[in-house]
């Protein structure tokens, strides 16, 4: 039977962190690895996810196209996993036309079989800029919390928005109001499956966390609006719209598929095996099986394994305050497989998990190495120097010999029912409790003393056998060791004693180095640095979106009339007090004295300015922008400030002149 094995396409807006790994790519990896040992048919694929808001705007505010944008972090990405020994057999892009193609096939086919029907909607419109706001182009007040949000989402209380549900919206590119306008939108008629949608629940091999998830969300599904206003995506055909990201986006695992083998269509009727993170469960176990039944042409996938969230010293992550271990960061100071370790065998893949230095330097010191390491390397030195790296041949095996030779069968049957069941936490417990028989096994056997050629027969196949068996998890050091003990891989003979009286190994040495304490410390500092100084704070004042590459707003904004200037109401103000704000390290709440008025003003400006620097400063503001709350705290006003390629500097008064003085 043929199978196909993927993780969830990563966004092309960013790098690789922990996170997106831990979830996602080193689990599937781990089962594609053991498949493959094993001679399964299996074909591993995924790509970047290249549609949608975020890649737009990123492109605005750089001065590049989208595609751009893609294909650089494509090629980012692509490197950071396969360096991390992640092993696609592709790893494409959304952006091809064969992708495109294969949507729109897709979605005619769904719209021929009934699913689809189109619907008068209202939409945000920014006037000033000429457009829609989709998702991401409109920032606001989620009205659920208060928070400050984006279109489709808001990440304070982790909310699906409509655009439309936001308070104050705002248009991202320009920071005017928009206006509500009339468009023609493609539904896909989601309310149509549960009936089937329920039945595929209970069928699939989904995991718990999934089913939980998901089932809650049966009686009560809605019609999916799958069309955006926008021109970056893949066309709706005869209109000017595109899918709306997530339509496209998990047609991509059939159209990587296509893209490397004639056999497509036989891996898709086969057995498909999909690893995400638990934040995209519904799309994977409810959108994307009804998608496929309503196409038609291939089963809905046989296994979703969804993988917990990963937090970072007790935090959450987040790229915008910088509290992230990026990949490429960390493959700069330490091997890909100590993270693999780590990542799997903190904790069952399902469960959400703390990321902290220092258990990670534990775990890897006290079990990868004080157990694994040192069992391979005390075993392979002493065949070097007693036997002269060629195994002997055994003497009458003893009880302790031959329970040895048990535990390697039992081992090896248990482990691969774990690893296919998914349960990769159980199966590499169980390979570090075979480990570490074998360390008790060969000291208690005390080979040194004389004798000794059982030891050394039998260790020595067992570290075949734990390399063997642990090449899924950590690929680069397994490699190493098999090439030390010269010899190949192979699942199934794994469980035996492959290596026969006469194996000369080849040449040794140790395959782990230790953490040390002081490379712990450097990278707790390191985070502490990172999130205190983190990246441009380019809001600068209330409820206006951030500010955008010069050059992009000198093309983008339309010339305007000295009327539309006088509504500004622009003051000089003075500093008169400058505190951190509770919640945000990015902000300053500042009072300020406009002249005979006192007023609290929020402003991003922490990372430019000390408050010694700011306070008695004389500055310009807005004094009637409507006030806005940012971050739990009240702003009455805005002020002004140039910002360029990461810098910024305050607009402030040259002359003496009365706090409250008109500028115009
Ligand atoms: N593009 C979508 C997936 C489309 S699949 C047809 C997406 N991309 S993502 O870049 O945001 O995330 C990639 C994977 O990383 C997802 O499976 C997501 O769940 C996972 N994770 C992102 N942050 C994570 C953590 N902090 N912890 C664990 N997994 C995380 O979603
Ligand atoms: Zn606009």
């Amino acid at each position: 039977m043929k199978v196909l094995v993927t993780s969830a396409l990563p966004y092309a807006n960013g790098p690789m962190h922990l996170g997106h790994v831990r979830s996602t790519y080193i689990p599937a990896d781990i089962y594609v690895r053991f498949l493959r040992s094993r001679n399964v048919d299996v074909k591993y694929v995924c790509g970047t996810d290249e549609h949608g808001t975020p890649i737009v705007i990123r492109a605005e505010e750089e001065g590049k196209t989208p595609l751009e944008i893609a294909n650089r972090y494509h090629d980012i990405i692509e490197k950071e996993l396969r360096d991390l020994g992640i092993s696609f057999d592709n790893f494409s892009q959304t952006s091809r036309d064969l992708h495109h193609d294969l949507t729109q096939h897709f979605y005619k086919r769904i719209q021929k079989n009934g699913y689809i029907y189109e619907k008068k909607v209202m939409q945000l419109f920014c006037q000033k800029c000429g457009r829609f706001l989709p998702d991401r182009y409109v920032v606001g007040i989620c009205s659920y919390c208060g928070a400050e949000a984006r279109g489709d989402h808001c990440e304070a209380c982790g909310r699906h928005l409509n655009a439309r549900e936001l308070r104050n919206p705002r248009c991202v590119v320009c920071g005017s109001v928009p206006v509500q306008k009339e468009t023609t939108h493609y539904f896909f008629k989601l309310s149509a499956f549960s009936k089937q949608l329920s039945t595929y629940l209970k069928t699939a091999e989904i995991s718990q966390n999934a089913k939980n998830y998901a089932s809650r969300w049966l009686s009560e599904l809605e019609d999916w609006d799958i069309t955006r206003d926008m021109q970056w995506g893949v066309g709706i055909p005869n209109t000017d719209k595109v899918f709306y990201v997530w339509f496209d986006a998990p047609i991509g695992y059939i159209s990587f598929t296509k893209e490397i083998t004639d056999d497509w269509r036989d891996y898709w009727s086969g057995r498909v095996v999909h690893f995400i993170g638990k934040d995209i469960i519904y799309h994977h176990v409810l959108f994307w099986p009804a998608m496929l039944i309503a196409e038609g042409e291939f089963p809905p996938p046989a296994v979703v394994q969804a993988g917990g969230f990963l937090t970072l010293e007790g935090e959450k992550m987040s790229t915008s305050r910088n509290h992230v271990v990026w990949i490429r960061d960390y493959l700069n100071h330490f091997p890909p497989d100590y993270l693999r370790f780590y990542l799997v065998s903190a904790a069952s893949i399902d469960q959400d998990i703390d990321f902290s230095w220092r258990s990670f330097a534990d775990k890897i010191n006290t079990e990868l190495i004080g157990n694994y390491g040192n069992f391979i390397n005390r075993v392979l030195t002493f065949c070097k120097n007693h036997f002269d790296g060629t195994l002997p041949a055994p003497t009458t095996f003893d009880s302790r010999d031959l329970a040895l030779i048990n535990k390697i069968g039992d081992a090896h049957s248990r482990v691969t029912k774990l690893m296919e069941k998914f349960d990769f936490l159980g199966a590499i417990r169980e390979l570090m409790r075979l480990s570490k028989f074998g360390n008790e096994y060969f000291q208690s056997k005390e080979p040194w003393k004389g004798g000794g050629e059982n030891v050394v027969y039998l260790s020595v196949n067992l570290a075949r056998s734990l390399a063997v068996l642990l090449e899924p998890f950590i690929p680069f050091s397994s490699k190493e060791i098999l090439k030390q003990i010269k010899t190949t891989g192979g699942w199934e003979t794994a469980g035996e004693l492959f290596l026969k009286p006469g194996h000369k190994i080849g040449n040794i040495h140790p395959v782990f180095r230790k953490i040390e304490e002081s490379e712990v410390e450097a990278e707790i500092k390191k985070l502490k640095e990172a999130s205190s100084s983190h990246r441009t704070p380019s809001r600068t004042g209330a409820s206006t979106p951030t500010a955008k590459t010069p050059s992009k707003i000198l093309q983008k904004k339309k010339m305007i009339g000295l009327d539309d200037f006088e509504k500004l109401d622009l003051r000089v103000a003075e500093i008169l007090s400058v505190e951190p704000h509770p919640n945000a390290d990015k902000l300053y709440v500042m009072e300020i004295d406009l002249g005979g008025e006192k007023r609290q003003i929020v402003a991003g400006l922490r990372k430019y300015y000390k408050p010694e620097e700011l306070r008695g400063k004389r500055i310009v503001v807005i004094a009637n922008l409507k006030p806005a709350k940012l971050r739990g705290v009240e702003s009455n006003g805005m002020l002004l400030a140039a910002e360029k390629d990461g810098k910024l500097a305050l607009l402030t008064i040259d002359k003496p002149i009365e706090n409250g003085a008109v500028v115009g």
